[in-house]
């Protein structure tokens, strides 16, 4: 399974790629208004930035929502780093776009996926990735991990390559279960991430074993 951090943040990815269990980064429009990026040069420098820490892919949304308009923000996008992925809304537009880019060999994350149906029509256009939203689901009392379940059964099925990127990962739980049912990738903030390190047992283990060590060497 692949970890991705869904951040616009510069520090946040460079602690997450020093941990060396980093993948790749997630961004989307409100993520870097976060991080107060604004403007089209700033924007495409900051992914550059971005591409410049990671060793993998780094989604990069657009902003447009016609046909032409993601063509041309999506090739832009394509054209900082290699490592950029174009991510596109699941709209009609939008499936349009990803099969355009699938012929162009440009990969693609469609983003807001909240039905098997939509994670269908994304894989069918050409999508490398497909984004359902967990956290989201959970939010309205939809089962979001139902959602990952579904749409990993559907793409075996038929064999189909799109990866599925769990999106809206908001705790070590969500992590877990993507993990037991087959998700590629999961993208989570770094504390998501980091929360995976702790068990109760670990800690008092390691205070016993150091504990033992001083009294034997006599401190
Ligand atoms: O990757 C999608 C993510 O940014 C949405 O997460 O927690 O805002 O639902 P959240």
């Amino acid at each position: 399974m692949k970890f991705f951090i869904d951040t616009a943040n510069l520090d946040e990815i460079r602690e997450a790629h020093d941990l060396g269990v980093l993948d790749g980064v997630t961004t989307n429009p409100s993520l870097m208004a976060k991080e107060g990026i604004t403007g089209d040069a700033n924007i495409k420098a900051h992914y550059q930035a971005i591409c410049k820490i990671v060793d993998d892919k780094v989604s990069a949304e657009v902003i447009a929502t016609d046909y032409q308009g993601m063509i041309k923000e999506g090739k832009e996008l394509a054209k900082l780093d290699d490592k950029i992925v174009v991510k596109i809304p699941m709209i009609r537009d939008g499936v349009k776009a990803i099969r355009y880019f699938h012929s162009e060999g440009i990969r693609t994350n469609c983003t807001l996926i909240f039905s098997s149906g939509q994670a269908l029509l994304a894989a069918k256009a050409g999508a490398t990735y497909v984004s359902p939203f967990i956290g989201r689901l959970d939010d309205i009392s939809f089962d979001g991990l139902e959602l990952i379940s579904q749409i990993v059964h559907i793409y075996q099925n038929y064999g189909y390559t799109t990866e599925v990127l769990a999106a809206s990962v908001r705790h070590t739980m969500h992590l877990i279960k993507c993990a037991e049912l087959g998700a590629d990738v999961v993208t989570c903030p770094l504390k998501v991430i980091t929360g995976l390190l702790k068990h109760p047992l670990t800690d008092s283990g390691l205070a016993q074993f150091l504990a033992d060590h001083a009294k034997a060497a006599g401190k």
